[in-house]
């Protein structure tokens, strides 16, 4: 899941280039490259590491151009170096290319390749994607007709963009299964995997689909299918603004975002809620209600933290829905032939909107005739786009690569969504959706009150920060989010740490508690809460480190743990809302503590465009 941004006009590229790649780095920042036309030859730049150290480079070299790609890289095939960064280039240095996905027959494809004499400078599999389209145009076709003919023999998944020194005034893009979008300015042109890279200097987008490939001039935009048949494409204009993927003067975008979220949560129900009728409005659904209302069964699939949304969704569906609902990882669901019956509906949460885990799932379910929904994040994103109906989340851009308003955002959509098709069956009377209704409504004002416990839990941190493994433990509810707390610390602060239902402890992962292990207990007044009490008590019993989440004026916990932290009461269903704030802070400060990347943790990116 790589980042791709180009640009085609009248101004010097690299600047453009090097702004838009800084905006993509949450897709994978393991080496970035930039390539241009410079007196009709190619001339590339690319480096191991941040878009920093490439403009570093770039700064001493002094180029310009008004045509150029830059990517930054999430290795897939090939590590982390100079070689294997994008652009890859033909032998005579005359046509490159940067690369977004996987070519699964890039052995077989290569092979071939290198029977005709061709060398290959890295391991990557995109690389032979530029040699493939170079032994084309040696036939004597044109960049076009040779990258539409190079796609018919590649297998997997690309979002992919040309350019030769033969033919400087275009560049030749593509998409199958990673995200490309066009940016349409004045006399100028510009190209990306997502429009944080270039809301700067446009807000009309062109969204390409899978096996379209556009051909993209300064002043003049044309697209048709690697097939060849000519296609229309609407341009969208975009509400997205340059401050909401600023930092905001916060240390880290993942801290911004935790702060966001009561505004986040009241953007997420704004318009949604007829507080006096009892009522939701779900505009997205207006056209599947019926069989929404008439599904004998709900699948929830998803990937990380949008899979323990899902989580939570399956015990709202199952307690105010009565539907059997299951949830699924989406990469296990996509190969195992799962049974999906025609009045199944399911649900596909992804914040990106392009996880292609997700993606593939979905195109999986929908063959199979289900009526397919999604909950999306990123608006025009492919999920959203090829899903029958669906809702956003409308938490605003999240770029923070650990996951946390829209996790919240995620939640509120499917208590809506389940709130929605309750009172649709008469499952629950106007009294009980206004009671739950107004305790939602609420819920911004709690989690305000959650983040003032901001100061208490760097304490904790600072004592904790050194732990090598911790547990996070809940019931009901709560189980959901002791799996989301214990992702959130792993993914920043890379403390192995492990989520379970508390009832499960003894079971065997309670051998793992002594004197060493911090245990997180999500305990606050639930249904199941004194069974969580005799759980607390068994860890104490061997010495564990108890971190509790309370309820507000709870004695009799804070006489048990270690350290304890309040957060206001609310609705068992409701809870996790304002649970999941301490949980991210506490990961967010032990981060920080050790020194880690909070925003670009190592090894991960924002979205996985990869299966
Ligand atoms: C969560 O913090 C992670 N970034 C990751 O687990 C993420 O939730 C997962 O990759 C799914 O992403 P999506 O919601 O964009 O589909």
């Amino acid at each position: 899941m790589c980042g791709i941004v180009g640009y085609i006009g009248e101004r010097n590229c690299i600047p453009i280039l090097i702004n838009g790649l800084k905006r993509l780095e949450y897709r994978g920042y393991d080496s970035a490259g930039i390539g241009i036309v410079d007196d009709d030859s190619c001339l590339i730049v690319k480096n191991k590491g941040k878009v920093s150290l490439l403009e570093d480079k770039l700064e001493s070299l002094d180029l310009k151009s008004s045509i150029g790609l830059g990517h930054t890289r999430w290795a897939t095939h090939g590590i982390p170096n100079e070689i294997n960064a994008h652009p890859h280039s033909n032998e005579d240095n005359s046509i490159f290319l940067i690369h977004n996905g996987i070519i699964e027959n890039y052995q077989v494809l290569k092979k071939g390749l290198m029977g005709f004499g061709y060398k290959f400078l890295s391991e990557t599999d995109s690389e032979v994607l530029v040699h493939l389209i170079d032994s084309f145009t040696k036939r004597g076709h044109n960049l076009t007709k040779s990258v539409q003919l190079a796609l018919h023999e590649v297998e997997g998944t690309y979002g992919l963009a040309v350019i030769s020194s033969k033919e400087p005034d275009k560049i030749i893009a593509a998409r199958k299964g990673s995200p490309l979008v066009v940016g349409i300015g004045e006399n100028e042109n510009f190209l990306a995997s997502d429009v944080s890279a270039i809301i700067a200097h446009t807000k009309q987008i062109i969204y390409l689909e899978d096996g379209e490939i556009a051909v993209i001039k300064k002043d003049e935009f044309t697209a048709k299918t690697i097939y060849d048949n000519a296609i229309e494409k609407e341009v969208h204009e975009i509400s997205m603004t340059l401050e909401e993927i600023d930092r905001g003067g916060y240390a880290h975008f993942m801290l911004k975002e935790i702060m966001e979220q009561p505004e986040s949560l009241r953007n997420s129900i704004r318009g949604r809620i007829i507080q006096s009728e009892g009522d939701v409005v779900l505009g997205g659904l207006t056209d599947v209600v019926e069989k929404l209302a008439n599904s004998k069964r709900i699948i929830i699939t998803a990937c990380g933290t949008s899979w323990h949304a899902g989580l939570v969704g399956e015990y709202m569906l199952e307690q105010f829905c009565r539907i059997p609902t299951e949830v699924e990882y989406a990469s296990e669901f996509r190969y195992r032939n799962p049974i999906i019956e025609k009045d199944d509906a399911i649900f596909f949460i992804s914040q990106s909107g392009e996880t292609a885990d997700t993606l593939a799932a979905l195109r999986e379910a929908k063959m199979k005739g289900a009526l397919v929904l999604g909950i999306c994040n990123a608006v025009g994103s492919s999920i959203a786009r090829e899903t029958n109906a669906g809702v956003y989340t409308h938490a605003g851009p999240e770029i923070g690569v650990a996951s946390t308003k829209a996790f919240t955002a995620q939640m509120t959509v499917l208590l809506l969504m389940c709130l929605f098709l309750a009172s649709s069956k008469g499952e629950l009377s106007k009294k009980q959706m206004q009671d739950i209704l107004s305790e939602l409504d609420g819920i911004p004002e709690k989690i305000e009150k959650a983040l003032k416990t901001n100061e208490e839990i760097k304490k904790i941190a600072l004592k904790l920060k050194d732990a090598e493994n911790f547990i996070y433990l809940g019931r009901g509810y709560g189980f959901p989010l002791a799996l989301e707390g214990a992702l959130k610390l792993k993914e920043i602060s890379y403390i192995h740490a492990e989520g379970c239902p508390a009832g499960e402890m003894k079971h065997g992962p309670i051998a793992l508690v002594d004197e060493n292990m911090p245990v997180v207990f999500i305990a606050n007044k639930g249904n199941s809460y004194e069974k969580l009490i005799s759980n607390m008590m068994e860890v104490k019993a061997r010495k564990g480190i108890i971190i509790a989440l309370i309820t507000e004026g709870d004695t009799h916990v804070k006489e048990i743990a270690d350290f304890v932290i309040e957060i206001p009461e609310t609705l068992d269903v409701l809870m996790p809302f304002v649970a999941s704030i301490p949980l991210q802070l506490l990961a967010y400060h032990i981060a920080l503590l050790r020194g880690c990347d909070i925003d670009k943790p190592r090894n991960l990116a924002k979205s996985v465009t990869v299966e």
